[in-house]
């Protein structure tokens, strides 16, 4: 197996610099992110965000792709590529961007994503672990109360609770296949809340994540056989489950890029970079660290001191 980077504390605290960066791209993004804006404008508010932050985009260029941030409309799973589509209220919108900041000669990278439902109120990670969701809204909300708007909103909050559910695992879990785990057993409980299957993504995963964006190993999101790496203090991981609401089958765009699943469901993607560290977990892409969302659970983050 290719060896895991372990980062020193040093080297932790230069990635949170990074993750707050991401931070700040993803509270830009949300307040751009109004019925009527096209997608390019709010690559524009990602790049502007990177640039203010002092940082770079590990996006752009990326293998060639185009753009500061992924925007996957409804359908698309992931890699949606800004363009000259107009947000619609009701669409649920996933952002995912990241960004690198240079210390010590090398590139210190974070990486994360969040779902919205254009239109509809931003709940923050505080009122989300008092169990505020976006399902319960019902005939109040922007959009229409359709059976399919209750389903998307359900998928978007059950996606970011296996966010949180997956995080925290990470503080008590052995292996790596803690995730997988995490995100099964919400998965399981909402099938039975909702009267619903939502599907999780196998074909794209979570990873390693520091002087490249993307390193050693893959964090999947699904139940696993056999033995994952164990987890050591100085990983540092992107977990990024994604959720769908139908068949998980998916095909790419002649794009290259934009996947969407075959059967034309909603998707919904939560992603944050998380430390593993001696004295706890650190979400390095949280403002907070992670304190809110872990809260539900048990968890105190650690504080990383630059
Ligand atoms: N955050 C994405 C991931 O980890 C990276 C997208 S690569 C890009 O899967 F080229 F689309 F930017
Ligand atoms: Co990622």
């Amino acid at each position: 197996m290719p060896r895991i980077e372990l980062k020193t504390r040093r080297q932790v605290a230069w990635m949170r610099e990074a993750g707050l960066v991401v931070a700040q791209i993803h509270r830009a993004l949300r307040e751009a992110a109004v019925e009527g804006v096209t997608t390019r404008e709010l690559d524009a508010v990602s790049a502007e965000a990177i640039r203010a932050g002092g940082a770079h985009s590990n996006f752009l260029n990326y293998y060639g792709y185009p753009a500061t941030v992924c925007i996957s409309v409804n359908d698309v799973v992931v890699h949606g590529i800004p363009g000259d589509y107009r947000l619609q209220a009701g669409d649920i919108v996933s952002f995912d961007c990241g960004a690198w900041v240079e210390r010590s000669g090398l590139q210190w990278h974070g990486d994360a994503a969040f779902s919205i439902i254009v239109g509809e109120p931003w709940i923050d990670d505080a009122a989300f672990a008092a169990g505020e969701r976006s399902a319960d809204y019902g005939d109040d909300a922007a959009s229409s109360s359709l059976p399919a708007m209750v389903k998307r909103r359900q998928l978007n909050d059950v996606t970011r609770e296996s966010l949180w559910a997956a995080l925290a695992a990470l503080a008590s879990g052995r292996r790596v296949f803690a995730v997988g785990d995490a995100v099964e057993n919400v998965v399981a409980e909402a099938t039975v809340t909702f009267g619903w299957e939502p599907g999780i993504i196998e074909e794209y995963t979570g990873h390693g994540i520091g002087t490249a964006m993307h390193q050693e190993p893959d964090v999947v999101n699904f139940r696993a056989r056999g033995l994952s790496p164990k987890l050591r203090p100085g990983m540092v991981l992107a977990v990024e489950p994604m959720l769908v609401g139908g068949s998980i089958v998916t095909d790419t765009d002649a794009d290259e890029w934009t996947v969407r699943t075959r059967d034309g469901q909603d998707a919904a993607h939560w992603e944050h970079t998380v430390a593993i560290l001696e004295d706890g977990i650190s979400v390095l892409t949280a403002p907070d660290f992670g304190a809110a969302g872990l809260a539900p659970y048990g968890v105190t983050p650690v504080v990383v001191e630059g």
